[in-house]
């Protein structure tokens, strides 16, 4: 039985996030993914809206569970005994930080692989923190995040 996780802060999760995750449960029996309780990107969305948001996001999935977790990522892939770390790469930018950060979890959990799958070319350029900013001064991002994530951003922006 294979259990990969995929971390992340979700906040909010990306139709690009749902086109890797779409892409890791065809290779994992099961997949978890693991939403950041204190990210230190300070989250417009708590954390329970985050995991909210992400659950009804891969609803459609069978093999998928959604969580969120603190502290190491190597302590919640050991509490899920995943034996791999997911991670998207949208370009080559992503990479340093991304290699950075496989090697860190790899000395700290040798025998935990990353696995980098590399998202839709048409999602290449989305991210959470440009929709935010989009959704924030009123601009369009319909087809970038899914529908029940729209009116969540639209609700959070006519909040504030
Ligand atoms: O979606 P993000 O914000 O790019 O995800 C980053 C995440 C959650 C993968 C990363 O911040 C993380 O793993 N945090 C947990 C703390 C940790 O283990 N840090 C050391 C890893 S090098």
């Amino acid at each position: 039985m294979l259990t990969a996780i995929y971390p992340g802060s979700f906040d909010p999760i990306t139709n690009g996030h749902l086109d890797v995750i779409g892409r890791a449960s065809r290779l994992a029996d099961r997949l978890v993914v693991g939403v950041l309780l204190n990210s230190n990107k300070n989250p417009l969305f708590p954390i329970e809206e985050r995991v909210e948001m992400t659950r009804e996001a891969v609803k459609g999935f069978k093999n998928i569970e959604v969580t969120h977790f603190d502290g190491l990522l190597v302590g919640f892939a050991e509490r899920e005994s995943a034996q791999i770390i997911v991670r998207g790469i949208r370009a080559i930018s992503d990479y340093e930080f991304e290699l950075q950060m496989a090697l860190m979890n790899r000395r700290l959990k040798p025998d935990l692989e990353t696995v980098f799958l590399m998202a839709s070319e048409q999602y290449s350029f989305v991210s959470s923190r440009i929709i935010k900013e989009v959704a924030r001064l009123g601009g369009d991002i319909g087809g970038l995040v899914p529908p029940h994530v729209e009116s969540h951003l639209r609700a959070r922006f006519q909040r504030s």
